[in-house]
């Protein structure tokens, strides 16, 4: 999987990616994540990027000119699957939407600033518009590092077994059940003694039923509820 992030703050993200998991995973050869700073591809003397609205309301607008320069240089080169926006009026980021991703070949994400893009640019170039949910960021970054991390860790052999993506939260709609380590009595505070046991169905059972009763509590929208 390819992942090129286009924005006006390629330092915001550099060290996320280059971190742990992410990084990892582009050592391995198994992902690769590329920043293209939007401010490269302006054909402004003075490098901007943004302009005024028409229309006279409050806030800058990014131009069309420097988003589709570089999305045309980045097609130019290879076929996309998608083209995602960031923005808090896309389609709510989920589970789902992670795996979906996760299978793509080649992804580009554009991170949204200011008040907005030129509207020209999502009726043209951006295939999926996306949002991490109902609040607004300063800009589209974190998002695009949500999005990225939750993706990345999904595509075969980037998590180890002991890490499987499979026990998550949300994997099948449920919360995950709670985990403990070592010591198993502290300061008295002690760990469920099925978990001790040994006995692996018993266990099995208990996770699945900590996991309903946690999801009932705490999301009962995910079970329809
Ligand atoms: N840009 C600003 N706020 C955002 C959000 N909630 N999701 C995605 N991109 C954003």
């Amino acid at each position: 999987m390819r992942i090129d992030i286009i924005t006006v703050l390629p330092e915001m993200l550099d060290g996320f990616i280059n971190t742990s998991i992410l990084a990892r995973a582009q050592k391995k050869g198994l992902v690769e994540i590329h920043l293209h700073n939007l401010r490269d591809y302006t054909a402004d003397k003075h490098r901007r990027v943004d302009d005024y609205p028409f229309g006279g309301s409050a806030g800058m607008v990014m131009q069309c000119q420097p988003i589709d320069a570089c999305i045309t240089a980045l097609k130019a080169e290879r076929d996309y699957d998608e083209v995602i926006f960031t923005t808090p009026d896309g389609e709510q980021f989920n589970q789902p939407m992670a795996n979906a991703f996760s299978m793509l070949n080649n992804v580009i994400i554009l991170c949204g600033h200011y008040k907005g893009i030129d509207y020209r640019i999502r009726e043209h170039l951006i295939t999926k518009e996306v949002s991490i949910g109902d609040f607004v960021l300063t800009g589209g970054e974190l998002a695009a590092a949500v999005m990225a991390d939750a993706m990345v860790r999904l595509v075969p052999g980037v998590l180890s077994d002991e890490q499987s993506a499979l026990s998550d939260s949300f994997q099948d709609n449920l919360l995950a059940a709670p985990v403990y380590t070592r010591p198993a009595d502290y300061k008295g505070w002690r760990v469920p003694d099925v978990l001790l046991s040994g006995h692996e169905a018993k266990i099995k059972e208990w996770e699945l039923s900590q996991s309903l009763e946690r999801t009932r509590r705490l999301r009962p929208d995910l079970l329809g509820e």
